[in-house]
C-alpha cells in the first residue's frame, strides 16, 4: 500500500511541460493537489498505521482494557470476531462492539474485497511438509495455511505422531517444506512427548533444543480451558510468528464433558464457535491449523467403514480437509482424503519411524 501512496505522490510531482508560463500555476495546482492527495495519502497511511486497538475510533482506554482482557487485543483479532462474542466477552454494549469491529474491519479493508485480492491471498498460501512425500502428495503438496486440516482415526493410527513431526517441519526453511515459523501445540490428552520430538530431530540431523524452543506448549485441562487458550492464541501467534497451530485432540474434552442428548446442542454450539475461531486465526495470520479427531461407531453403516469421525456436521463443516488414518497390514498406516473442497479422494501409505513419518509401500501378495 505504501508503494501505491508513493506512486500517487510521484504522479502529482510530475509537471506538464506544455508552457513555461503556466508552470507556476501548474506548480500551485500541483501543490494544492499534492496537499489534497497528501492528506488522502496520509489517511491511507493512518489507516495502514493503525496497529493498536487504542488507535481505533471509539476505543478509549476503558474499552481497550476490556477488549484486551477478553483477548481481542489486536486489530486483526477484532476485525474477524463476531459482534455478539465481543460484546459478551468484553462486557460491552452491542452498539459499542459493532462500532469498534467496524473500525477494525475498515482499517484492514475487510468488508469487501476484490476476487483478485482473494486470488492473491491464495497465492500467499503455504504448504507444510509432513515428512512423507506420499502424504504431501495426498494433501496437494502439504498441510495448507489458511485452512483447518483434520486428521481423524482410531487410537494408534498416527495422529499425534504426525502432529509432532509437523511441529518440527513447520520450523524449517520454506525451501525444505517448512513455514519458517513457530508452533503452538495445544495438547488435550497429555500425549505430547518432547523426547519424541528430540528423537525425530536428532535422527534427521537437526538441533533438538532449538526446535523444542520453537514450540509453545499448552496443556488444556477441560473444554472451557481449551476455548480460553484459543481465545488468547491470536496475540501469541501474531507476535511470535506462529505458523502452525495444533489441537490434539480437538474433541476429547467436549465428548467427555457433554454426555447425553440433552447437552448435545450446547456442546455443538460451543464447538462451533471454537472451530470458527480457529478458522479465523488460520486465515487472518496465514497459518496452518491442524486438529486431530477420533472416530466413533456408526450404527447406520451396513457397508464399508463401521466408524465415522466424531463431532457430527459441525466438525465436518469446520474442517477444510479431512484425512482419515487407519492401521494397515505390516505395521503401515493408510491415509485417505475423505472430505475436501479440492483434493481428490485418494489413499496413500506411510509408516511411523524413528524420524517421524515416512513413505511406505504396502506389500502386495506377489512380493511375499
Ligand atoms: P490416540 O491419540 O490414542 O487416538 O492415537 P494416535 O492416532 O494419536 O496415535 P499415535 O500418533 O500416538 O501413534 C502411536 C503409534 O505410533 C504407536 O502405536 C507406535 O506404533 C508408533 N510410534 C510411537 N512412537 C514411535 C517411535 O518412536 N518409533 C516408531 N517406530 N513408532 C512409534
Ligand atoms: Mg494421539
Amino acid at each position: 500500500m505504501s508503494e501505491k501512496v508513493d506512486k500517487s505522490a510521484q504522479k502529482t510531482e510530475k509537471i506538464p511541460e506544455k508552457s513555461v508560463e503556466k508552470t507556476e500555476k501548474v506548480e500551485k495546482e500541483t501543490k494544492t493537489e499534492k496537499a489534497e492527495r497528501g492528506s488522502k495519502a496520509d489517511k491511507v497511511e493512518v489507516v495502514e498505521k493503525v496497529e493498536s486497538i487504542t488507535d481505533l475510533e471509539g476505543v478509549g482506554p476503558v474499552t481497550a482494557g476490556k477488549l484486551t482482557d477478553a483477548g481481542f487485543d489486536s486489530i486483526e483479532a477484532l476485525a474477524v470476531a463476531p459482534i455478539r462474542e465481543v460484546a459478551d466477552k468484553a462486557n460491552l454494549e452491542s452498539s459499542v462492539a459493532l462500532k469498534v469491529i467496524k473500525a477494525a474491519r475498515q482499517s484492514m479493508q475487510l468488508d469487501f474485497i476484490n476476487a483478485k485480492l482473494l486470488w492473491e491471498r491464495r497465492q500467499g498460501l503455504l504448504k507444510l511438509s509432513t515428512g512423507s512425500g506420499n502424504v504431501n502428495k495426498l494433501l496437494g503438496g502439504g498441510v495448507e495455511t489458511q485452512a483447518i486440516t483434520e486428521f481423524v482415526g482410531e487410537f494408534g493410527s498416527g495422529k499425534s505422531q504426525i502432529c509432532m513431526k509437523l511441529s518440527i517441519t513447520a520450523q524449517l526453511p520454506k525451501a525444505d517444506g517448512g513455514l519458517e515459523g513457530k508452533v503452538l501445540f495445544i495438547d488435550t490428552e497429555g500425549t505430547f512427548a518432547p523426547q519424541r520430538i528430540h528423537q525425530m530431530a536428532t535422527s534427521i540431523g537437526l538441533e533438538p533444543e532449538k526446535l523444542l524452543e520453537g514450540i509453545y506448549y499448552s496443556r488444556a485441562y477441560n473444554s472451557d480451558h481449551q476455548i480460553l487458550i484459543i481465545d488468547r492464541a491470536f496475540k501469541l501467534c501474531q507476535e511470535e510468528n506462529v505458523k502452525l497451530l495444533i489441537v490434539d485432540s480437538v474433541l476429547s474434552h467436549f465428548r467427555s464433558e457433554y454426555i447425553g442428548r440433552e447437552s448435545l446442542s450446547e456442546r455443538q454450539q460451543k464447538l462451533n464457535a471454537h472451530l470458527h475461531k480457529l478458522t479465523r486465526i488460520a486465515q487472518a495470520l496465514n497459518l496452518a491449523v491442524v486438529v486431530t479427531n477420533q472416530v466413533q461407531a456408526n450404527p447406520q453403516a451396513f457397508f464399508g467403514d463401521p466408524t465415522r469421525p466424531a463431532g457430527g456436521h459441525i466438525m465436518a463443516h469446520a474442517s477444510t480437509h479431512r484425512i482419515m488414518l487407519r492401521k494397515a497390514a505390516g505395521g503401515l498406516r493408510a491415509a485417505k482424503v475423505i472430505d475436501s473442497p479440492y483434493l481428490p479422494e485418494s489413499e496413500t501409505f506411510f509408516q511411523i519411524t524413528e524420524k517421524g513419518i515416512e513413505d511406505a509401500q504396502p506389500k502386495t501378495r506377489r512380493d511375499d
